[in-house]
C-alpha cells in the first residue's frame, strides 16, 4: 500500500511454491513429469490427426487444434515454474510477466472458443444429421478454426494493455507460479479498482457467455439422445458426449471459480492449488479424454505407430 513509493517496478518475483529444498525438488520431479506427458500426449495427438487422412472431419480437426492449443498453453507456464524450483529468486521481468499473461489469456480463451465449436458440431451432428455435411463443409470448418484462433487472440488485448498500464509501485513478489491477472491486480498501487473491476466483469460475461453456448449445444444434444430409439446408438452418441462434456466441466469449473468473483480474496495458497487445476492438470487429461477414448483416433495411432516403426499390418 502507500502512494510514497514512486519507483516503478520492473520485475516481478514470482513466489512460486517455497518449502524446504527436498520438497522442491520432488515437485519439481513430478510437474515435470506432467509436463513430459501433456507434451507427448498432445503431440501425439496433433501429429495423427494432421497425418492421417480419414481423420481430416470436423470433429478431428477441432481435437488437433485443441490439442495443439494445449501444447502452448502449458507451455506459457509450465517451464517457469520448473526453473523456479531450482533458483532461490525467481525473477520475472515486467515485459516478460505481461507477456506471459496475454498469452496464458489468450491461449484458454482460443481453448474455451474450441470448446464451444466442438459443442456446436456435435449438435449439428447429432440433432441435424442429414444436413450435417452441407453445413460444416471444409470451408465452413477451416474457416470456423481460424475464428477461435483470431478472437482467442484479440479478446484479451484491451484488457492486458489496461492491467499494464497500471502504476506498480512494489512489492514486487508475485505470490503465484506465473503471472495470472489476480496477483498482478493486488499488487497494482492504484487508489482506484475501476480498471479491477471492469477486467473481472469482461472476463465474467465472456466466461459465462461460453459456457451457456456450450451447455445449450449439449443440452439439445442430450435431448436428441434420449429420442434415439435403439440401445446401442444412444449409447454410442452418449459415450463421444460424455467425455467432451466432463473436459469442459473440469475446465470451467475451475476458471469460474478462479475469475468470477469479486475482489473478496481466497487465501492464495488456495489459488496457486486451482492454478495448477486449470493450468497444468487439464491440459494433462485433455488427451485421454477427448482422444484415447475414441476409437478412430486409436485406431489412427496404432496404424501409424506401426507403420513407422516398419510392420506391415495391425490386426485391430
Ligand atoms: C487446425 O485447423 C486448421 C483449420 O481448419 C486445419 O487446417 C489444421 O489442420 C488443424 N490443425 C490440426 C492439428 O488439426
Amino acid at each position: 500500500m502507500g502512494m510514497e513509493n514512486q519507483t516503478r517496478v520492473t520485475e516481478f518475483i514470482l513466489m512460486g511454491f517455497p518449502g524446504h529444498p527436498l520438497t522442491r525438488v520432488l515437485l519439481f520431479l513430478l510437474f515435470l513429469v506432467f509436463y513430459i506427458l501433456t507434451l507427448t500426449g498432445n503431440f501425439i495427438i496433433t501429429a495423427v490427426i494432421l497425418c492421417d487422412r480419414h481423420l481430416h472431419k470436423p470433429m478431428y480437426v477441432f481435437i488437433g487444434n485443441f490439442s495443439f492449443v494445449e501444447i502452448w498453453y502449458t507451455t506459457t507456464t509450465v517451464p517457469k515454474l520448473l526453473s523456479g524450483f531450482l533458483i532461490e529468486r525467481d525473477t520475472i521481468s515486467f515485459a516478460g510477466c505481461f507477456l506471459q499473461l496475454y498469452f496464458f489469456f489468450s491461449l484458454g480463451a482460443t481453448e474455451c472458443l474450441i470448446l464451444t465449436t466442438m459443442g456446436y458440431d456435435r449438435y449439428l451432428a447429432i440433432c441435424n444429421p442429414l444436413r450435417y455435411s452441407t453445413i460444416m463443409n471444409s470451408k465452413v470448418y477451416t474457416n470456423l478454426a481460424l475464428s477461435c484462433w483470431i478472437t482467442g487472440f484479440m479478446i484479451y488485448v484491451i484488457p492486458i494493455v489496461l492491467i499494464a498500464n497500471l502504476p506498480f509501485c512494489g512489492p514486487n513478489e508475485i505470490n503465484h507460479f506465473f503471472c495470472d491477472a489476480s496477483p498482478l491486480l493486488e499488487l497494482s498501487c492504484s487508489q482506484s479498482h475501476t480498471i479491477e473491476i471492469i477486467c473481472y466483469t469482461y472476463t465474467s460475461i465472456l466466461i459465462f457467455s461460453i459456457f451457456f453456448l456450450i451447455m445449450v449445444s449439449y443440452m439439445n444434444i442430450l435431448l436428441a439422445i434420449l429420442r434415439i430409439p435403439s440401445t446401442t446408438g444412444r449409447q454410442k452418441a452418449f459415450s463421444t458426449c460424455a467425455s467432451h462434456l466432463i473436459v469442459v466441466l473440469i475446465f470451467f469449473a475451475s476458471i469460474i471459480f478462479m475469475y468470477v468473483r469479486p475482489t473478496a480474496k481466497y487465501p492464495f495458497d488456495l489459488d496457486k492449488v486451482i492454478g495448477v487445476f486449470y493450468a497444468i492438470l487439464v491440459p494433462l487429461i485433455n488427451p485421454v479424454i477427448y482422444s484415447l477414448r475414441n476409437k478412430e483416433v486409436i485406431r489412427a495411432l496404432k496404424k501409424t505407430m506401426w507403420s513407422r516403426i516398419g510392420f506391415p499390418k495391425m490386426s485391430h
